[in-house]
């Protein structure tokens, strides 16, 4: 067998794929993974790799004893919004709620009009550099939104600028059509005309920019009603279903996407036994936010036992926006899911890697290591994927590999990402 990738002195070697080594991390001690264009050939005891024929100019590398996992897959971002919203979010810190600055003209109205307002070089530098933090801190994939634009021509500019990412950068980009992020403040009193354009304009435009749309059903943003009208026309379009639900309130989003059979339903800071039940029927993945929840400062979390009790699929995602979760870190947010939201590491991990895969429709394809899926990893400056709870504030990704290249960390260019040829980007 001839290679091009090969990885040994894994001292944890942590699959995510529960048939290549002990408990649900399939874990392996004395690792090696070896890859061949891309994918990997093998993955397990470095004593068991098969015979060898290695490429001369093969990437080598010793993990060293240090432990390594698939590359972070985040199945939740907002990364095209040019501005901030620093200061809502230190009024937060002072008592001033989310809901608040929205109803008060600022939230995400605030971000769209200065997402509106920027350059497309403008706003294609600002999403560019979020993933190359993301990148240099372990995501190999990303599923990332529009939702700041809520014009036709400015929907479809954020779609765009997620396709450059995806040409320019050695990360895997998922993009979601969020032209139902809010009805925008301009069309606040005909809501109607404004579903209406999204349907009949920014669809058509949108859908082939998108793999699967989503919406913010939740209080203040968009009903249960209107949301089914938009992932309706999403799936007409093309598009998988994905839908914000249950964020703010009891509002019924969560009922919905099981209802639609959506890939994800994302936050359920609010959700009963009864419609944990109806997620896990339909195969509907729990896309968790512990840095939203977090940071909403509202003491609340998604109540993960009433989701593990149901059997329901969990992912992270680190919701990256500038409103309420301003975070590029999957490490951050393994870590908030356990102190904060009630997940064992060993859920965590596999949330942030094999089911958030699932949540973005690349399950078996990205977040395991194991034959036949993508050589994306990251060798971790600890012993073990427990570190990524413990040793926290820290840059832990000592080495991120791409389709079995060298992208950040060791060895990589200072300050941006290796693209899989090897150059700068
Ligand atoms: O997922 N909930 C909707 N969207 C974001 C917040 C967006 C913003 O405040 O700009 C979220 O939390
Ligand atoms: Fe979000």
């Amino acid at each position: 067998m001839s290679v091009d990738f090969l990885l040994t002195g894994a001292g944890q070697l942590v699959t995510c794929d529960p048939g290549l080594g002990e408990g649900p991390l399939g874990l392996v001690e004395h690792g090696a993974v070896a890859a061949s264009a891309g994918t990997v050939v093998y993955a397990g005891p470095e004593g068991g790799l098969p015979d060898l024929e290695v490429a001369a100019d093969a990437t080598r590398l010793d993990a060293g004893g240090r432990a390594v996992l698939p590359g972070f897959v985040d199945a939740h971002t907002h990364l095209v919004f040019a501005g901030d919203r620093a200061d809502e979010f230190a009024a937060r810190l002072r008592g001033v709620g989310y809901e608040e600055a929205l109803a008060a003209g600022g939230g995400i109205n605030r971000t769209v009009r200065e997402t509106r307002a920027a350059s497309d070089a403008e706003l294609e530098a600002a999403a560019a550099g979020r993933l190359v933090e993301a990148a240099r801190h372990g995501t190999t994939t990303l599923e990332a939104k529009s939702g700041y634009g809520l014009t036709v021509d400015d929907e479809r500019r954020s779609l765009e600028v997620l396709a450059s990412l995806a040409a320019r950068f050695p990360v895997d980009v998922v993009p979601t059509f969020l032209g139902a992020h809010l009805v925008p403040a301009e069309h606040a009193a005909d809501r109607d005309g404004y579903l209406e354009l999204l349907e009949r304009e920014m669809l058509p435009v949108c859908a082939p920019l998108a793999r699967f749309v989503d919406a913010f059903c939740d209080r203040g943003a968009l009903t249960v009603e209107e949301s089914r009208r938009v992932l309706a026309a999403g799936r007409r379009h093309g598009l998988g279903l994905k839908l914000h639900a249950n964020e703010l309130g009891s509002t019924g989003g969560a009922a919905l996407a099981a209802e639609l059979g959506c890939v994800s339903a994302d936050h359920l800071l609010f959700c009963d036994e009864r419609e944990a039940k109806a997620l896990a029927a339909a195969g509907t993945v729990a896309v968790l936010l512990p840095g939203t929840s977090f940071l909403l400062g509202t003491g609340r979390a998604a109540p993960v036992e009433v989701l593990r009790d149901a059997g329901v699929t969990l992912a992270l995602g680190t919701d990256c926006n500038p409103g309420t979760c301003y975070c590029e870190s999957m490490q951050l947010v393994v870590a908030l899911a356990c102190v904060h939201g009630g997940l064992t590491p060993e859920e965590a991990v596999l949330a942030a890697t094999g089911g958030a895969a699932r949540a973005v429709g690349l399950a078996g394809q990205v977040g395991l290591l194991a034959p036949g899926a993508a050589c994306d990893l990251v060798v971790l400056a600890g012993r073990s994927y427990l570190d990524l709870v413990y040793h926290l504030g820290v840059n832990l990704a000592a080495v991120v590999v791409k389709r079995g290249s060298v992208i950040a960390g060791d060895g990589a260019p200072t300050g941006g990402l290796r693209g899989v040829g090897g150059e700068a980007v």
